[in-house]
């Protein structure tokens, strides 16, 4: 496995100190009670890749929160680019309205904006209070640069990247930095979509 990265782009001890620096400032944002308090707050990770970000983040957020987790499959199979969105019922856990909820999703990493775009209109129709997203990464292009989100960790180059819950083919998720994948590893994309994967 560690024979297979090409570089890497961001190390574990700076994913580290930006995600402390992230906590902070979610927690400062957030509403107050009157009693000066910050309010309750409602996770929206999305499955699979932003596993690792969650449980990093959410030990540096000294406030009450409840979390709801959204599956969401796409069709990359063995390839690197999403085509579709749609949300995988079966291992999704939204409570049916997130009235009053102060509601953050948490993503991966913003690509095309398909995935986000989806998850914010299905939070959306369940009329939280609020309603924010935060990313690990977001790439250099124009798709992720025209979707609308609250929190970026990193801005990265517009590369196929793994590591740290991000996957290729659901391998490396493990990997504590974030890299790339030599070349031979990545598979020519294939004419017609794979089966639905989740993301
Ligand atoms: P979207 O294109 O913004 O909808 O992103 C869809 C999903 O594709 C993300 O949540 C990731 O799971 C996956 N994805 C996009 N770019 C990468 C990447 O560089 N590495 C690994 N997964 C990616
Ligand atoms: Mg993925």
């Amino acid at each position: 496995m560690i024979a297979d990265i090409d570089q890497t782009l961001i190390s574990r001890r700076d994913i580290a100190t930006r995600v402390a620096q992230l906590a902070q400032a979610i927690v400062a944002d957030l509403p107050r009670t009157t009693a000066g308090q910050p309010t309750e707050l409602t996770l929206v990770p999305v499955l699979t890749g932003s596993v690792i970000f969650l449980a990093d983040l959410i030990r540096q957020m000294p406030v009450h929160l409840r979390i709801h987790l959204i599956s969401v499959s796409s069709y990359p199979g063995q390839t690197t680019q999403s085509t579709a969105a749609c949300i995988n019922q079966g291992l999704t856990s939204l409570p049916d309205s997130l009235q009053g909820a102060h509601v953050l999703i948490l993503d991966d990493i913003l690509d095309s904006g398909k995935t986000l775009g989806l998850v914010r209109d299905t939070l959306a129709a369940r009329h939280p209070a609020s309603l924010r997203a935060c990313v690990l990464l977001r790439k250099d292009r124009p798709q992720a640069a025209a979707c609308e989100v609250d929190y970026v960790a990193f801005d990265i180059p517009d590369q196929f990247v793994v590591g740290y819950g991000l996957d290729y083919d659901d391998y490396y998720r493990n990997l504590p930095d974030i890299v790339t994948l030599k070349r031979h590893i990545i598979q020519p994309e294939p004419a017609s979509p794979n089966p639905a994967k989740t993301v």
